[in-house]
């Protein structure tokens, strides 16, 4: 990973320019990084800061031989894979809320974004875009996002080197895509379980068909989460917003 990188000082997201480059024949592996991003953005259609020169803002194009339905699992090994680097960086562990929060202190420090391409039931290309607050003062988040963000420069009290971050993002992906082909999702699925703030916690889960109140029992082998609600019946929550109690 990272062998072809393809950098920009300004431009609408490297999602998008990932995706252009996937639909063109990049190879796996492909890197998009960018100083600043126009256009950023996060799951579910939200737009995403991504204020000039103060994060990491990149995206890779992975091409494993799967099924479509695999693809939620490359949110959690990627989740696993910025703790990690994150933990290098600043010695702080943060804490990943299900399915692509990472957070410290409860503020949100990065987010990850899997999109797909795939042609019958394949997966032709995976998206993967991470964005990192890295040396973010307060004032450099806008409201509201201000009250609900954080950056390892805030937490961590010193400026955090971007590409070392890139690096070790990349180094940590690697390895647990590769444990993750060789051996499956099991060991990555105790890692990612390992930084996770929301099980065993009392859950409100926000989807397009309404709302359950209820307690988070885990992840499938397929990285869904498995909620209890408050009747006792179990759910498994594919695409959700999740705040806790
Ligand atoms: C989320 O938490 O909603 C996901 C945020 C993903 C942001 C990254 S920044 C790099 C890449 N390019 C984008 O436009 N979005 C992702």
């Amino acid at each position: 990973f990272g062998r072809s990188i393809h950098s920009f000082e300004t431009i609408d997201s490297t999602q998008k320019e990932a995706h252009r480059l996937a639909y063109n024949g990049a190879v796996e592996g492909t890197l998009v990084i960018a100083e600043e991003q126009t256009e950023g953005k996060g799951r579910l259609d939200r737009e995403w800061h991504s204020a000039s020169g103060k994060g990491v803002w990149m995206s890779m194009i992975v091409r494993p031989d799967l099924p479509p339905q695999k693809a939620p699992q490359f949110t959690l090994i990627t989740a696993v894979a910025v703790a990690m680097a994150i933990e290098d960086a600043t010695g702080i562990t943060p804490e990943i809320k299900w399915p692509n929060d990472l957070l410290i202190k409860g503020k949100k420090v990065s987010g990850i974004l899997t999109e797909l391409q795939a042609e019958a039931d394949k997966i032709s290309s995976l998206i993967i875009g991470i964005g990192m607050n890295a040396n973010h003062e307060p004032d450099d988040f806008p409201d509201p996002v201000r009250q609900l963000a954080t950056s390892l420069y805030i937490e961590k009290g010193e400026e955090v080197s971007r590409a070392l971050l890139v690096q070790t993002v990349l180094k940590y992906f690697e390895k647990y895509y590769s444990i993750y082909i060789s051996e499956g999702f099991d060991p990555i699925r105790m890692l990612w379980e390992s930084f996770a703030v929301s099980i065993g916690k009392r859950i409100k889960a926000t989807m397009i068909t309404g709302e359950i109140y209820g307690k988070a029992a885990g992840i499938t082998s397929e990285g869904v989460l498995i909620l209890k609600d408050d009747q006792g019946k179990t759910h498994h929550i594919y695409s959700a917003d999740i705040e806790h109690f």
